[in-house]
């Protein structure tokens, strides 16, 4: 609700020109490291999925602290969708597109089991790109998805419509 997307807006950092030139970069580093604020965050996650999910799947590198969180928090696993050529075992890729040039995210091809019930979470949609790769990870190895959260929602670069019909759920969207 209003309250926990104003935790979330007090905490957030606008850096401008980071990491290029006009570029605002929204830092959540300092809402994940205020441990009251965090709670509140992990936990309006948790509420917002009251069918529950078996397992929570987190995307390199920031998402890994929302995933872990969220599944110690109700008992569910977790498990990583990471950039290229990080994960040991057969796994599945997915590419998408950045401002320049493209990027690879991958998960292991039996990181789950048939019809496990899959929450994907990422600190910030912003393109959509890196979410529609993970949601595609997940569906493809298996997995059903329960839902889509992120932390903030960043409503101009139009992430929610790429994804769609897919839901997506935002602590706060600006
Ligand atoms: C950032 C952010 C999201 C993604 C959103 O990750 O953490 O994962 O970008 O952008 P998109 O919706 O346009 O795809 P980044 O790729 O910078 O890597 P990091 O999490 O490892 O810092
Ligand atoms: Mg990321």
């Amino acid at each position: 609700g209003p309250e926990l997307a104003a935790v979330v807006a007090n905490r957030t950092v606008d850096v401008p020109d980071f990491p290029k030139p006009g570029i605002v970069f929204k830092d959540l580093m300092p809402l994940f490291a205020d441990g009251q604020a965090f709670r509140t965050v992990i936990d309006g996650i948790v509420g917002h999925y009251p069918a529950g999910f078996d397992v929570v799947a987190g995307v390199e590198a920031r998402g890994f602290v929302v995933a872990a969180a969220v599944a110690y928090a109700t008992g569910a696993g977790v498990v990583p969708v990471r950039k290229a050529g990080k994960l040991p075992r057969k796994a599945l890729s997915a590419s998408y597109e950045l401002e320049y040039g493209e990027a690879t995210l991958e998960v292991h091809e039996d990181a789950f089991i048939a019809g496990q019930r899959v929450l994907v979470v990422d600190d910030v949609l912003a393109t959509g790109g890196t979410a529609g790769a993970a949601l595609d990870l997940v569906e493809r190895a298996g997995g059903t998805i329960a839902g889509f959260t992120v932390v903030m929602e960043l409503a101009f670069l139009k992430g929610r419509e790429r994804l769609a019909p897919r839901e997506v759920h935002a602590l706060l969207t600006v």
